[in-house]
């Protein structure tokens, strides 16, 4: 799968504190996903962790001390820093806060992170107390002006048996504040991405609905190639069992007609909209106010169409739209009716019955009066990583244009 983290050199900075043991996942993970991990310890982290832990994930050498490797092909404390994309540490500890507020260089990671003209994160883990105090919401303050940023700490359960803030935030999110921050130059940057996903529910009763089999997969695979080109990104989805992306802005809606408004509220100042929710064509006429009882053998159900989303938007021509075809005969031919007929910039066909709900999928990308792209079987990440490019590449294609007017 191909991410933002393919070749990206990550140093690791690890301070000690017990949530060091959850950086040992997101190492493996950041390795597995293609960037190089360097993991840099400080002499407390070895106390909760153990250096071979992280060699055998990373398959790189960690690093503390200083004076230890001095080669010719890499000037020592400073080559790592300097040499990185990213600077990630985790757990940072009050002290190394401290430290790092202070330009304090008096270890490894220190020295590196003085050393490091790249981004970097500082994911802070401590007890309550000392989170909350004076001393180290300013050195978190300081960090801030000086372009670090701050993620977490989460509330919740802590070490010390305390329910409160401090807790080191999850490898998940984690991970998305990284690919967020390594794309943030990216070909979107700058622009502002809606995209819808999921299915719709259209209630019948007030326990009854109408819906679709969308698992949401691709959109949200979509929202997150978009931060990893480093645009701005509004996640509008109907309900799904997927984890949201910390990095985009999400409103969670139910119907259709929910989504067309959200959809409506969000596309004001947005550059591109990519439809990929499965919205309902028709939702019940009338909802029930109390649960439909069993009666006859046969039951009638009233259906009224619901507003065509993408049809509403046609007004819009500054916006870049992208819409999705899935259908499970004649692709091409419903897929380029679809384009014309919602005047869209790009529509994504696919054929229904294999795509929806599985992690991997194949896909027609058509634009007006152009030949149809075939992309896939791929994952739906890769896919989704296809489809932004070509997005970028159009809107790129369009911004002079719009610099003139
Ligand atoms: N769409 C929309 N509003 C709707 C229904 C669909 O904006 N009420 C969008 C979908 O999100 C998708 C595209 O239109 O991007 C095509 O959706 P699809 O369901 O395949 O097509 P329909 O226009 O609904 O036509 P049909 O159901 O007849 O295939």
């Amino acid at each position: 799968m191909t991410t933002v983290l393919q070749g990206k050199r990550i140093v690791l900075g690890v301070s000690g504190g017990i949530a060091a043991y959850k950086i040992v996942e997101l190492a493996r993970d950041l390795t597995l996903a293609g960037a190089q991990v360097d993991v840099i310890m400080t002499r407390a982290a070895h106390e909760f962790v153990t250096p071979l832990t992280f060699e055998t994930l990373t398959r790189r050498p960690v690093r503390t001390d200083v004076f230890e490797t001095w080669t010719e092909s890499e000037a020592g404390h400073v080559s790592l820093g300097a040499e990185a994309d990213l600077l990630v540490i985790a757990p940072a500890t009050a002290h190394v806060i401290a430290k790092l507020a202070h330009g304090l260089a008096d270890d490894m990671l220190t020295v590196t992170a003085l050393a490091c003209p790249a981004p970097v994160i500082v994911a802070p883990a401590m007890d309550h107390h000392m989170y909350l105090h004076p001393a180290t919401q300013e050195n978190l303050r300081t960090l801030a002006r000086h372009g670090v940023r701050v993620v977490g700490p989460d509330e919740g359960p802590l070490a010390s048996g305390m329910v409160g803030y401090g807790r080191l935030v999850s490898t998940a999110r984690l991970m998305d504040a990284i690919r967020a921050t390594l794309g943030a130059h990216g070909p979107l940057s700058g622009a502002r991405v809606v995209v819808t996903a999921g299915p719709t529910r259209e209630p019948l009763d007030p326990i009854r609905f109408l819906s679709n089999r969308s698992s949401g997969k691709m959109g949200y695979a979509l929202a997150a190639a978009a931060i990893d080109a480093g645009a701005q990104v509004t996640l509008i989805t109907g309900p799904t069992a997927l984890r949201p992306p910390s990095e985009a802005t999400v409103v969670s809606v139910e119907t259709a007609a929910e989504l067309a408004a959200a959809v409506h509220r969000a596309v004001d100042d947005a550059d591109v909209l990519i439809m990929t929710a499965a919205v309902a064509d028709y939702r019940p006429s009338t909802v029930a106010e109390h649960k439909i009882k069993k009666g006859e053998e046969d039951l009638t159900l009233r259906l009224t169409r619901t507003t065509d989303i993408l049809l509403s938007l046609s007004d819009r021509p500054g916006l870049l739209k992208v819409g999705f075809a899935a259908e499970t005969t004649s692709l091409l031919d419903y897929a380029r009716d679809k384009l014309r007929a919602k005047h869209l910039d790009l529509i994504v066909a696919n054929d229904a019955r294999t795509s929806m709900g599985s992690d991997e999928g194949q896909a027609y990308l058509l634009r007006p009066g152009q030949e149809a792209e075939a992309i896939g079987p791929a994952p739906k990440e890769e896919l989704a990583a296809t489809i932004i490019d070509r997005v970028a590449r159009l809107l790129a294609a369009r911004r002079p244009v719009a610099e003139e007017r």
